[in-house]
């Protein structure tokens, strides 16, 4: 960072953490000055009692509400327009979300659809959101996706099976409401595939063109957390300190990455969720070692500050660099994250797979560029 550039940092959300922090749900809706209120979920949620928890809490403190329930995994187009049609309906004076990234960001979404009308895709670009959008409030019940703070949504074409996404700070929740209680129940391969992405944004936040110096100190302490406590959350789910240094982790990612940018790994991951529905988390883990081999020459200082981040030592930047890479491989392999043959990733598909990487507006933040061949080298070599 050169202390003479300028940069300006803008945090919409109001950040509010703890153990058992969920309970005070009610008091944050009663201060938005909310009475009826529309919770957005999956069925996953649903099923784990967490929404439960949820809706007691409403109906104790006499706040209508209603559910929707059908966000998808990698929440598609159709599930946006679905929630907006409801939330239309019903006139709630704020959303709730509950779960992971697919209903936060489903929810995002809907904010702006609800009340601005047409569909998600006709919200992609600079300065789309003109009027106002559905206030939101967000429980994140995983550690990884960060969306609970971040001003982006992304959300699955399901005809043309391509990801897009709403960038606006006008999207960001009105208030994150981060208890690390909400995510006891995840289980160990869910716990390990969203960990690993939230260690992505914080590796791409901390070294994408467009970084900047708050995001850096977001990204550097939440590579800590995450180095720290991800197998522990991943052996032993009730660990308490490990899924709130997680949670934690994953909330200064998310800061990190919405102020600097993600870049070739999210691009790879999109596609392939994309076009596979493959989990987000587990994309990126797969190819994230990949990406920061090919990266290496081009950010070798900020390598080794991440190699530091993560509790080694070492003589010179460039093996520091090195045991980065090392680092981030042994820790996907630690907590048992499936290679990438478990996605099922076909050859004929690589060439769209390229474009579609290519074509991700991160792409421009890969600190090394990387063309459209590129991309098509990079899957050809993890495929090897
Ligand atoms: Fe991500």
């Amino acid at each position: 960072m050169n202390l003479l550039n300028s940069f300006s940092f803008e945090l919409p959300t109001k950040i509010e953490y703890g153990i058992g922090a969920v309970e005070r749900l009610a008091e944050i809706i009663k201060a938005l000055n909310a009475e009826s209120l529309l919770v957005v979920t999956d069925k996953g949620i649903r099923n784990s009692g967490l929404l439960e928890r949820i809706s007691n809490l409403l109906d104790a403190n006499k706040l209508a509400h209603n559910i929707f329930d059908n966000v998808e995994p990698n929440p598609k187009d159709y599930n946006v327009q679905e929630g907006a049609e409801m939330a239309k309906r019903l006139n709630p004076d704020c959303l709730v979300t509950v779960g992971g990234g697919s209903p936060i960001d489903c929810a995002k979404a809907i904010a702006v659809v609800a009340r601005q009308g047409g569909a998600a895709r006709d919200y992609v670009g600079p300065d789309k959101i003109g009027g106002d959008v559905l206030p939101l409030i967000a429980i994140p019940t995983t550690a990884g996706t960060g969306s609970e703070v971040t001003f982006s949504s992304v959300i699955t074409d399901s005809k043309e099976k391509y990801k897009f996404s709403i960038k606006d700070s006008k999207i960001a929740p009105k208030v994150a409401l981060v208890d690390p209680e909400m995510t006891l129940t995840m289980p160990p391969g869910l716990t390990a595939a969203t960990g690993m992405d939230a260690l992505t944004h914080a590796i791409e936040g901390f070294t994408a063109n467009a970084a900047e110096p708050i995001a850096d100190s977001a990204a550097l302490y939440a590579i800590e957390l995450i180095t720290a406590y991800l197998r522990a959350a991943v052996s032993d789910g009730s660990n308490l300190e490990a899924r709130a240094g997680m949670l934690l982790g994953s909330v200064l990612a998310g800061i990190a990455f919405s102020h600097s940018d993600v870049a070739a790994v999210h691009c790879v991951a999109e596609a392939l969720g994309g076009k596979y529905d493959a989990a987000h988390g587990v994309c990126n883990a797969v190819v994230l070692p990949a990406v920061m081999e090919y990266n290496l020459d081009y950010c070798k200082d900020r390598y080794a500050r991440i190699a530091a981040a993560m509790g080694l030592s070492y003589e010179n930047v460039e093996e520091g660099a090195r045991q980065a890479v090392k680092a981030v491989q042994k820790l996907a392999s630690d907590v048992h994250l499936p290679e990438f043959g478990s996605l099922g990733v076909q050859e004929k598909d690589f060439e769209e797979l390229a474009l579609n990487s290519f074509k991700n507006g991160s792409n421009i933040d890969n600190p090394r560029p990387m063309t459209e061949e590129d991309y098509l080298n990079l899957f050809r070599v993890l495929s090897g």
